[in-house]
């Protein structure tokens, strides 16, 4: 089979050994929602920002009630020394990254989850961990799934925004539309009759008129 894995599957149930010892993926999970984003290694400049960044934003996972935990291609030890520049460059030195980190020096888990950029390689030629974001549902199925060359860093507000629309669309039959914000207007789902609509949203929903006379801009307000 393919390395890698769809939206709707079954987030595999893997053990690793990570900076919190040694884990269950499931089991660590328990009810709550996840997020597992990789990183190409220690001890690089984007990864940096980029793990520094994710532990200030801690506390706004924490209220979406979603488990964090990251992924690079080196040991505990390494993760656990590099962890210690991670939290000076958020001007937290001292205190421990409040999320742990899995080792995956063997890239087993990369490869089984199809994360290697194959652009970006070390010193000895082996490829480096892309940055994969995976946000994995209380059902522990996959729900999204981005995926950025080592290069690029992420943008840790869009994560959170996804997430708000995620947890919404689980929740609601609507849609988010483009650049949605939370408290904006949102979109009732195609497949849901007008009759339905109207007694499903209090707040109404209002139709966009379109030139094909087709009415499927429907909007309501959560
Ligand atoms: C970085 O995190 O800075 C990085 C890692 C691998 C390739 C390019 C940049």
């Amino acid at each position: 089979t393919m390395p890698g894995i769809l939206l709707g599957e079954l987030f595999p149930n893997f053990e690793a050994d990570t900076t919190s010892g040694r884990i269950k993926f499931h089991d660590f999970l328990g009810d709550s929602w996840g997020i597992l984003f990789s990183h190409p290694a220690d001890y690089t400049p984007v990864c940096t920002t980029e793990l520094a960044r994710a532990a200030k934003l801690t506390d706004e996972f924490k209220k979406r009630g979603v488990k964090m935990i990251a992924l690079s291609i080196d040991s505990v030890e390494d993760h656990k020394n590099w962890s210690k520049d991670v939290m000076a460059y958020a001007n937290e030195a001292g205190s421990p990254l409040p999320f742990p980190i899995i080792a995956d020096e063997k890239r087993e888990l990369s490869v089984q989850l199809g994360m290697l950029d194959p652009d970006e390689r070390n010193k000895a030629g082996l490829p480096l961990t892309a940055r994969c974001v995976f946000v994995i549902g209380p059902d522990k199925k996959l729900k999204l799934s981005i995926l950025y060359p080592a290069t690029t860093g992420r943008n840790f507000d869009e994560i959170l925004r996804v997430i708000d629309s995620l947890q919404l669309t689980a929740q609601k039959k609507v849609a988010t539309p483009v650049d949605w914000k939370p408290g904006e207007k949102v979109m009732v789902v195609p497949s849901l009759p007008d009759s339905e609509a109207t007694a499903l949203f209090p707040n109404g929903v209002t139709t966009k008129e379109m030139p094909s006379g087709k009415k499927y801009l429907r909007y309501t307000q959560i």
